[in-house]
């Protein structure tokens, strides 16, 4: 099992219409695409797994700059994660597992905003909630990874 970068491109796009969270993100990119805002084999922030030559899992990361911490102790860059999906039918073989622990081995701190169901999963994998907080958190329920030496901010301030 290789986690892959995936680059934007027909193929990709076209793979991403068998995963259900098929939404704006992939339209837009397919537009720019169409439109030649963005080249053919562009890089884009998805990873995935091939099994074979089919693709069955991905994820879409994002680095967040430390200005814009407002999760971990001490402040620093981050990773966001979202768009985890692994196909219907590939599911419980490992392939989840594989792309968070690659988004992991960065050795930032993780935040994902995952859906109510997969809460499970996601315990399994070391992720835990934060601490709500009304302002920042609003309509959100984050789930974080800390790597060692990192904790959770302290939200005193933004509670003030
Ligand atoms: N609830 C509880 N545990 C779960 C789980 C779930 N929904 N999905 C996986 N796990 C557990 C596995 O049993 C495994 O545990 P183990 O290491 O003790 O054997 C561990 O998490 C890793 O599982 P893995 O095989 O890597 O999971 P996956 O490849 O199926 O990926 C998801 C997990 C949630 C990303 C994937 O199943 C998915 O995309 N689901 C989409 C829809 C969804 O959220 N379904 C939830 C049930 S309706």
């Amino acid at each position: 099992m290789t986690v892959q970068k995936l680059s934007i491109n027909y193929k990709t796009l076209e793979e991403f219409k068998q995963f259900r969270e098929y939404g704006l993100q992939e339209l837009s990119m397919l537009e720019d695409l169409q439109a030649n805002i963005i080249e053919n084999d562009s890089e884009s922030p998805f990873y995935g797994i091939y099994y074979g030559e089919k693709l069955v899992a991905r994820m879409s990361l994002y680095r967040k700059d430390k200005r814009f911490d407002q999760y971990f102790e001490p402040k620093q860059d981050y990773v966001e994660l979202w768009k985890l999906e692994v196909i219907q039918k590939y599911q419980n073989k490992g392939f989840g597992r594989e792309l968070v622990e690659f988004a992991k081995s960065f050795g930032l701190p993780i935040k994902t905003n995952p859906r109510v169901k997969s809460d499970a999963f996601w315990t399994k994998m070391g992720f835990t909630p934060v601490h709500y907080n009304m302002e920042r958190d609003l309509g959100e329920n984050p789930l974080v990874w800390y790597p060692e030496g990192v904790s959770a901010q302290s939200t005193e301030e933004l509670e003030a």
